[in-house]
């Protein structure tokens, strides 16, 4: 449509997430239920799409819980691996794999792009000086060490980055440096590492961000910011057993950093998903073609590495394409504060899973979705957003509508007769919808989709009440026939709509419908596709009301 000519195909990736933990609300709001969003509306367009994701499973952020839970980092990413994956699909979540980063497919990956840029002689070597812990005769690099934060004074900040402030930091510029796992003093010691020339690459980075005026203002401030004080050189080997090793001889005990080797994650779960169809090379047509519209789906603290680290990594080793937007959201905060795992304040999706529609969960998150502004989570919004929008707004149509169906027509759809002018009006503005709402998705608003999405079913209520079906079924039955097929109409219009943001109350009205294995399309939506005498399913309940006492709890 649109802003798509160009493009023959699009790639969509979420940020992929840790394997040390459960999935929480803000990952889903972040990262993950956007991009599914979206990517169910580029499916119903009729898009060549594509949507990745997996665990993330390197790093010392998983050493450091496998320490702690006295397990091994492998225990680790298989138990949460397992768990997340089970979480997204309870949500559903719609990717076309879910895998992870400690495949062999990732590791031959990731060592030959950086065998790529170290055979270019892009890559340098410096010796420089790190934390190291006597008693655990270890370096301590990033999560393993914590101190005083430099900029803010905050006291347990991490050796990569202060939780309190924001700022990127490296482990020798705390303060009072310890070890997060002994609280040993480190001591200093000398390492050899690889440098990745970021700071070579700022012009070109910086030409590339400012021919996308479609960008999000945030992410472009972000990065305009970034490029003010100066982008550095990063050292993208670690001194760790747990990652990727360096594609080298004589550098035992030495990995790829995660931060380098995490986003590569991307390319190689899109290889595995083609050679598990049996096409090895398709993953080219995506990742190796200008005709590739590339969508990165993260959370604010991962802009500088999908807006510049990973694009100066592509720009070094060519051939890749490069992302065409990287629409970040900021955060949302659980009743008043940041959802963080490490610190446990966060509502996890495996606790909420059992007790809530997830359709709700989704609707709740969507409809508050931190597009331009931190959000906040309350659950007394998934309650008002169950009762008040989902179920006296959408359900309530769609039940009134099988109510009379059934009650009248022997639960099949009775034929549209003659159309007065309020049903020629009412149709004619339900058409003006699908496009308005398409532009919404294209431009990553999601939620103004979600409330133009439900603005279309206030119009379906307010033609109901005016219609009067109730009044009609006494005085002129084929008049009240011609109504209920308009309404049943509609509710196969919102199975299409709604799929991207409400996908299991979508199926069910297919089944209720009596229309399983209908093919939907975005611009078939408002086709009268119902013919009469078509008999229908069972109706059911598509959204309960969520009481007092289930959220108190
Ligand atoms: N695991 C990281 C996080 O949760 C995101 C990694 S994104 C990738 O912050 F591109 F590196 F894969
Ligand atoms: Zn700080």
């Amino acid at each position: 449509m649109e802003k798509t000519g160009k493009y023959k195909r699009i790639l969509v990736t979420s940020a992929l997430t840790y394997a040390n933990g459960d999935t929480h609300l803000g990952h889903i709001a972040g990262s993950i239920l956007p991009a599914d969003m979206y990517v169910r509306y580029c499916r119903l367009a009729g898009y060549d799409v594509i949507y990745v994701c997996g665990s993330d499973e390197y790093g010392t952020a998983i050493e450091m819980s496998a320490i702690k839970e006295g397990i091994t980092p492998k225990e680790i990413v298989d138990k949460y691996h397992e768990a997340n994956k089970l979480a997204y699909e309870q949500l559903g979540m719609s990717f076309d794999i879910y895998s992870r980063t400690s495949t062999d497919t990732h590791k031959k990956t990731a060592q030959d792009f950086f065998t790529n840029l170290y055979d270019k002689d892009l890559l340098y070597e410096k010796s420089e000086k790190q934390l190291y812990s006597e008693k655990e005769q270890r370096f301590l690099a990033d999560r393993f060490v914590v101190g005083t934060c430099p900029v803010c004074g905050y006291e347990v900040a991490r050796g990569d980055e202060c939780e309190n402030c924001g700022s990127t930091l490296s482990p020798l510029e705390l303060k009072n440096p310890r070890s997060t796992i002994t609280g040993d003093t480190p001591v200093v010691k000398e390492s050899t590492h690889f440098y990745f020339p970021l700071a070579k690459y700022q012009d070109e980075l910086d030409k590339w961000i400012s021919s996308k005026p479609d960008w999000k203002p945030n992410v472009v401030n972000y990065c305009k910011g970034w490029f003010k004080t100066g982008l550095q050189d990063r050292a993208i080997t670690r001194d760790l057993s747990w990652g990727v090793p360096l594609p080298l001889e004589d550098h035992e005990g030495k990995v790829i950093y995660v931060w380098f080797e995490a986003p590569i994650g991307y390319i190689s779960i899109t290889k595995e998903l083609f050679a598990s169809k049996g096409n090895e090379d398709l993953w080219k047509d995506y990742w190796c073609s200008n005709d590739t519209r590339l969508v990165h789906f993260l959370g604010k603290d991962n802009i500088i590495f999908h807006a510049m680290f990973f694009p100066a990594m592509l720009m070094a080793h060519g051939g890749i394409v490069l992302a065409d937007n990287v629409p970040a959201n900021e955060f949302m905060n659980l009743e008043g504060t940041k959802q963080s795992k490490s610190k446990g304040h966060a509502i996890y999706v495996k606790d909420v899973i059992g007790r809530f529609n997830p359709d709700s969960i989704r609707y709740a998150i969507a409809s508050n979705m931190p597009e331009n502004k931190d959000t906040d989570f309350y659950w007394s919004d998934l309650q008002a957003k169950n009762n008040n929008e989902l179920g006296a707004i959408l359900g309530n149509f769609v039940n009134r509508t099988f109510v009379f169906a059934e009650k009248y027509f022997e639960g099949r759809v009775p034929p549209l007769g003659e159309l007065h002018e309020i049903d020629k009006n009412l149709l004619e503005s339900v058409k003006s919808y699908p496009s308005r709402i398409a532009s919404y998705y294209e431009n990553y608003k999601f939620k103004d989709a979600v409330s133009e999405s439900m603005n279309l079913v206030r119009e379906a209520n307010k033609y109901f009440n005016d219609t009067e079906p109730w009044k009609a079924v006494k005085e002129d039955k084929e008049r009240c026939g011609t109504i209920i097929n308009i309404c049943l109409q509609l509710c196969r219009t919102f199975a299409v709509i709604f799929d991207p943001i409400l996908p299991f109350s979508s199926e069910k009205l297919l089944r209720m419908l009596a229309l399983p294995d209908e093919k939907l399309t975005w611009q078939g939506a408002c086709d009268l596709k119902l013919e009469a005498g078509h008999t229908l399913g069972k109706p059911e309940i598509l959204f309960k009301k969520i009481e007092d006492t289930e959220i108190e709890k």
